[in-house]
């Protein structure tokens, strides 16, 4: 393996199957999951897009996530390293998605200290009268555009903690730190969030809310950008072309049944994202009942919008308002956190890697640096701005591109296809068929391409 700049030392590994499950259904299950699936399905079709939804979940979501997972175990190695151990020169593509990690690193840590101030509002309803006026304005302090350097106290110290969370979890390394706090809090975030759905369902007005999530308008199938949301959709959704799951997969022991557990990652984080709809949705019910109107009469029903200016107005009208609130808040930062972990993880593992820094140098270092960047963003007035900018380039071009670029690359232009699959199937109890490669090779760049080319020149124009 030429190159490496370390000495070799015994990788560091999960404790088993279930380490590994639990800390990729973190990863998976996000704010993705929360604020943007039930907006994205109501808003392209609604029950009909499910379909697109598991067309693209099943040919592009399960063969990259498989993809993902063969390139990092075969190679044992995070991004960066894999990579380099399949072509020299394919490196820059791991570090390319270590950029990606880092960009999203420093906002999501943002999101997740907001809900973290927000669950500590939601105890007295402390957005007041004016949710939207409170959360821009007294909150977030969003005055003018620019970067100016008046921190915002609210945002500094909740962001702190996220951040000193995070190295401490990091630097514990990846079976005594990723993992267990997976194990605590992936548990957690699924009963605090079984329990929120059920309450959303006996809410006034919640049939409406699923009516209009699931009738299905059959004519957006039609559409060509609907495909489009379905395919995004399942991408962020799965953490897949960041790195996370090259990762991830690296730290599995050397022989290891890598397909079933992808599978039950994808069922799960897919069922987790149904059951957001369905809380969402009801909980928007609500809303429209007490106001009167239709659900389509909404307004910002998806993304932090919905999350720190809708639900916030619709919890001071619930009866029983302040424990929805906690639930809804505390969801949001448990499912947040542990996909951050897996996001500064492959940052962390790519400078291990790179320099021989061990996992408590690397979480301190990488930490700090993205911690300060994120803070100088986000606890300045123009934090806002600065997400929506990040989130248009990163996730709509960046990951795309890196999911293209991969697919094309190992299959095409290395012809790593038949290895990878030997390699997938030589443990694993589901094993992939040629259909896999024809999925990755074809059927992705395709898809991707036009998706690439589409996004670009909207951005552009
Ligand atoms: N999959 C996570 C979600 O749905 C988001 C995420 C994307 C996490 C990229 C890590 C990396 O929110």
């Amino acid at each position: 393996t030429g190159g490496a700049a370390a000495p070799e030392k015994p990788r560091e590994e999960w404790t088993g199957q279930v380490g590994f499950i639990i800390a990729a259904i973190g990863s998976a299950v996000g704010l993705g999951n929360i604020w943007r699936f039930p907006g994205v399905a109501y808003e392209n079709g609604g029950g009909a897009f499910l379909i697109p939804y598991l067309v693209a979940l099943l040919t592009a979501g399960i063969p990259i996530l498989f993809l993902d997972y063969a390139i990092g175990h075969r190679f044992r190695g995070s991004a960066p390293t894999a990579f380099r151990r399949l072509r020299t020169w394919l490196e820059t593509l791991g570090w390319f998605q270590v950029m990606i990690c880092f960009v999203i690193a420093v906002y999501y840590a943002a999101v997740i200290a907001w809900s973290l101030s927000f669950f500590v509002f939601s105890f007295d309803l402390g957005w007041g009268d004016d949710p939207a006026a409170f959360f821009t304005g007294d909150y977030l302090q969003v005055s003018e555009p620019g970067i100016s350097l008046d921190f915002v106290p609210g945002v500094l110290i909740p962001l702190a903690i996220v951040w000193v969370l995070t190295i401490v979890v990091l630097a514990g390394g990846v079976a005594k730190g990723v993992q267990r706090a997976n194990m605590v809090f992936l548990p957690l975030l699924v009963i605090a969030f079984l329990v929120l759905v059920v309450r959303s369902l006996f809410l006034q007005g919640a049939t409406d809310g699923l009516n209009a999530l699931f009738t299905p308008n059959w004519e957006a199938l039609g559409d060509a950008n609907v495909w489009i949301a379905a395919y995004s959709q399942i991408f962020f959704s799965l953490s897949i072309a960041f790195g996370i799951m090259i990762t991830y997969a690296s730290y599995r022991k050397r022989r290891a049944n890598l397909t079933s557990p992808g599978l039950v990652v994808a069922f799960a984080n897919s069922s987790f994202e149904i059951l957001a709809g369905i809380g969402v949705f009801s909980t928007l019910g609500f809303l429209a009942h007490q106001e009167g109107v239709q659900i389509g009469e909404l307004e910002n029903i998806s993304g932090p919008t919905l999350t720190f200016i809708t639900f916030p107005a619709i919890i001071s009208e619930m009866p029983g308002g302040v424990f929805f609130g906690a639930l809804f808040f505390g969801s949001l930062a448990m499912a947040g956190f542990t996909s951050l972990l897996s996001i500064t993880q492959v940052i962390s593992a790519g400078f291990q890697e790179k320099f021989g820094w061990s996992p408590r140098q690397a979480a301190l270092r990488v930490g700090l640096v993205t911690a300060i960047v994120s803070v100088l963003l986000f606890s300045t007035a123009d934090g806002l701005n600065a997400l929506d900018t990040a989130d248009q380039w990163v996730n709509n071009i960046g990951v795309v591109a890196s999911a293209v670029l991969t697919c094309v690359l190992v299959l095409w232009v290395l012809r790593r296809g038949r290895e990878l699959q030997y390699h997938l199937n030589a443990v694993s109890t589901f094993r992939v068929g040629a259909w896999w490669q024809v999925f990755l090779a074809v059927l992705a760049p395709i898809v991707l391409g036009y998706m690439l080319i589409s996004r670009i020149v909207t951005l552009i124009t």
